[in-house]
């Protein structure tokens, strides 16, 4: 592998920590329960794991609104109990990365708390605070992305604007202040010199904002890509550097793959960013064979792809690509499209197992934004044996565990060589012994005819072909152009499909299958 950074070739996997386990029974999942689960993500093979926000919070935003960046909420924990984790996870040869919120923190954060109570406060520039206009109007027209009012609130005491580009109780930073930055890069040393190996960050393209909109124009635009953005993650970058070995993922949500290429490709800024245009797409080969295209094309080296269908923001892959009932299948070839293209892979807790979304009755809604069907608790045991908690809990879980638990629980897919949790597995360990899937492997991809997404692998004298049926019927594909004599299945998504030899003159697919095939 040589000088190959260990994030290239990774498999990446997204722990939700209110919702993976329980480790002291009262329904809301833990850093203890994390630890206990850790044998799990070793068999699964993954590299490392991002966590999802543990910090002191209010939990308006489910910990994505921060009162304290260099603490552990108590119902998570404790700085013990996080330095636990990284040392087990890390004994097992898993890395840590964690969530780090710089746009917006907490209303309860002290800084805030300070920002507000008095225009002459030393913290007032730390939020963003502005007059209103004439008439009592907020200061822009911009929109808060949760629930679509403005994105201002009046605050009475001091008579101005503060900007929530998120919740009301999320003010946003003020980045254009150079103390703000200064105090945030000290907290990712704070998690640094802890052992963390890296840090998904929240809300990039946000950061950079600039508010007051130049002479003669009306106004700005909102949820733009700011140009200052970049001299925030090349400070983020260099603070990395300090340190080994270590890892920044942004999350870029901006749907303009040149965009989010821009935040890669010199190289000094992030080291990988979340891709949503990839995420977004309906379940079509064309569309998927464009975005992979297009993102090779302006993401040269030293930029690095990465590939996620599901986080806790999204309806799972089960759930959205269930057009027919064809859900399930699709998840499992959606393994494949993660882990067979050139490139870092994310996975969302659950994603391993086929989790759907859950059902979650009204009145047991919680999220301010409709994300708790995707949040859904993980279940670890069968409910017929574990009680209605699956091993997530002993206690009343914080969200309704998803439906069919008796058969996608864990230890209901562990034996089972037919399981989603079977396959991810088979093709993590592919991914991680096959040269050709590793990060020095060259993609190319290959026209397999009108549904199909199909491309090849290639190192040394090893060579793969992944193919993928998107279309709505069974295919036969026509691959005899890619030499040698037959192929050789190594996996396909269908459990019933023997390995062995394969023409690759008359490859059948059935609908939604995907196969890795060696190439003579
Ligand atoms: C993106 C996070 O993924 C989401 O969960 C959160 O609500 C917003 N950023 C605000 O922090």
């Amino acid at each position: 592998m040589g000088d190959t950074p260990w994030w290239q070739g990774a498999v990446i996997y997204q722990i939700y920590p209110r919702s993976f386990a329980d480790g002291d029974g009262d329904g809301v999942g833990d850093l203890d329960g994390i630890v206990r689960r850790l044998g799990h993500l070793a068999r699964l093979g993954v590299d490392a794991v991002w966590l999802s926000p543990f910090y002191p919070s209010p939990m308006v935003d489910f910990g994505y609104d921060v009162a304290d960046y260099t603490g552990v909420d108590p119902l998570f924990g404790d700085l013990a109990s996080f330095d636990r984790l990284v040392g087990e996870a890390h004994a097992l040869g898993i890395r840590v990365v964690i969530d780090w919120v710089p746009n917006h923190s907490s209303d309860r954060h002290p800084w805030f708390v300070a920002s507000r109570s008095s225009r002459d406060d030393p913290h007032r520039d730390w939020y963003v605070w502005r007059d209103g206009r004439p008439g009592g109007e907020p200061p822009t027209d911009w929109i808060s992305v949760f629930g679509g009012g403005p994105a201002w609130r009046h605050d009475p005491a001091t008579d101005q604007w503060y900007l929530h580009t998120f919740a009301p109780e999320q003010p946003d930073l003020n980045w254009a202040n150079p103390a703000v930055a200064d105090a945030m890069l000290d907290t990712l040393r704070f998690w640094l010199d802890r052992g963390a190996d890296g840090f998904r960050i929240d809300v990039v393209q946000e950061l950079g904002k600039v508010v007051d909109a130049p002479e003669g124009v009306a106004e700005w635009p909102q949820g733009q890509d700011w140009p200052d953005g970049h001299g925030i993650m090349r400070r983020v970058r260099g603070v990395l550097e300090e340190y080994d070995d270590r890892m920044a993922v942004g999350e870029v949500y901006i749907l303009d793959q040149a965009r989010l290429a821009s935040y890669l490709v010199t190289g000094d800024e992030l080291h990988l960013a979340h891709n949503f245009v990839f995420l977004r797409q309906p379940w079509d080969a064309r569309r998927f064979r464009d975005v992979i295209d297009e993102f090779t094309r302006l993401a040269p080296p030293p930029a690095w792809p990465t590939w996620c269908l599901e986080n806790h923001d999204h309806a799972r892959v089960a759930s959205r690509w269930d057009e027919d009932g064809r859900g399930p299948d699709r998840a499992r070839a959606a393994a494949l499209l993660l882990l067979g293209l050139r490139g870092t892979a994310f996975l969302f807790q659950g994603q391993e197992l086929g989790l759907p979304d859950a059902v979650v009755p009204p009145d047991r809604i919680v999220d301010i934004d409709g994300r708790d069907p995707e949040r859904a608790p993980i279940p670890w045991e069968r409910p017929s044996v574990a009680g209605p908690g699956a091993g997530f809990t002993t206690g009343e879980p914080w969200l309704p565990i998803v439906e069919d638990a008796e058969r996608l629980a864990v230890a209901a897919q562990r034996g089972d060589p037919r399981s989603d949790l079977a396959l991810w597995r088979r093709l993590i360990d592919l991914r991680r012994t096959s040269p050709a899937l590793g990060p020095e492997g060259a993609q190319r991809m290959v026209d397999a005819g009108d549904g199909v997404l199909a491309w090849t692998r290639e190192a040394g004298d090893e060579r793969l072909l992944v193919a993928i049926n998107m279309s709505d019927a069974a295919v036969r594909c026509d691959l005899g152009d890619l030499g040698g004599g037959p192929g050789r299945l190594v996996c396909s998504t269908d459990p019933d499909r023997p390995e062995g030899d394969e023409a690759l003159r008359v490859l059948g697919l059935a609908r939604d299958e995907g196969v890795v095939v060696r190439l003579g």
